[in-house]
């Protein structure tokens, strides 16, 4: 439910929703001076909007094998969004391809999450190929969304080692509980009005933020 005068959130999921989840923990925790609007998923099937319902949050299916296309989705996407307040679109898990169609009308307000550390491994099967590279460490990146796939400006990345015997699986259990903490950390940047895009470089408290995106510690606020 949305809260007046605070901001609003746009969540777009198309699984469980974990991350989302850490939204609606950082909404009711305060960590976010927030609330969500709205979730949306692409699939009916998604557990994430059960999750968001049991929060007494709104949610909307727009199914996308409804439309001929991916701009007819995405005006949809962007039709459903018009009824609420949206200061900030939160793509959590979300495995559509946008087109221009939305990412203009949310150019700057547009965050997604990717399980690697960008700009290595755009697309799927990031900690298989992570493993497969024979690499010391993998991680998840919070960037701004540009019309380039996984390629918008990084703005939060973790880094979490790889250890033997790790499988795909054990490794992404370990960068999810990074995931929980860097996506609101990077949302509440941007609700603070310390976060711009601009071009296609991210700003952080006016500082140009580095290619790899600033570099999560413990001490990071
Ligand atoms: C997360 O690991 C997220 O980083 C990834 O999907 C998972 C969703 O989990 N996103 C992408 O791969 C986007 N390219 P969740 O539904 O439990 O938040």
């Amino acid at each position: 439910m949305t809260t007046p005068g605070k901001a609003g959130l746009a969540i777009l999921i198309s699984g469980r929703g974990s991350n989302m989840q850490a939204f609606i923990d950082a909404c009711a925790s305060g960590q976010l001076d927030a609330s969500i609007s709205i979730v949306i998923s692409n699939s009916p099937e998604a557990p994430g909007l059960q999750r968001a319902a049991d929060a007494g949050i709104a949610t909307c299916c727009v199914d996308h094998r409804e439309y001929d296309s991916r701009e007819a989705f995405d005006q949809a996407l962007v039709d459903c969004l018009a009824d609420y307040r949206v200061d900030l679109v939160i793509l959590a898990g979300f495995m559509r391809i946008l087109t221009p169609v939305f990412i203009t009308t949310f150019c700057g307000r547009l965050l997604n999450i990717h399980p690697s550390l960008l700009p290595l491994y755009p697309g799927l099967h990031t900690h298989r190929r992570a493993l497969e590279a024979g690499d010391e460490e993998a991680g998840v990146t919070v960037h701004f969304v540009t019309q380039e796939l996984d390629g918008g400006p990084p703005v939060l990345q973790a880094r979490v080692p790889i250890i033997p015997g790790d499988t795909p699986d054990s490794l992404a259990a370990r960068v999810m509980l990074r995931e929980h903490i860097i996506y609101p950390m990077a949302a509440s940047w941007h609700l603070q009005g310390r976060l711009r895009l601009e071009g296609k470089s991210a700003y952080l408290d006016e500082a140009l933020i580095p290619a790899n995106g600033v570099q999560y510690r413990a001490d990071t606020s």
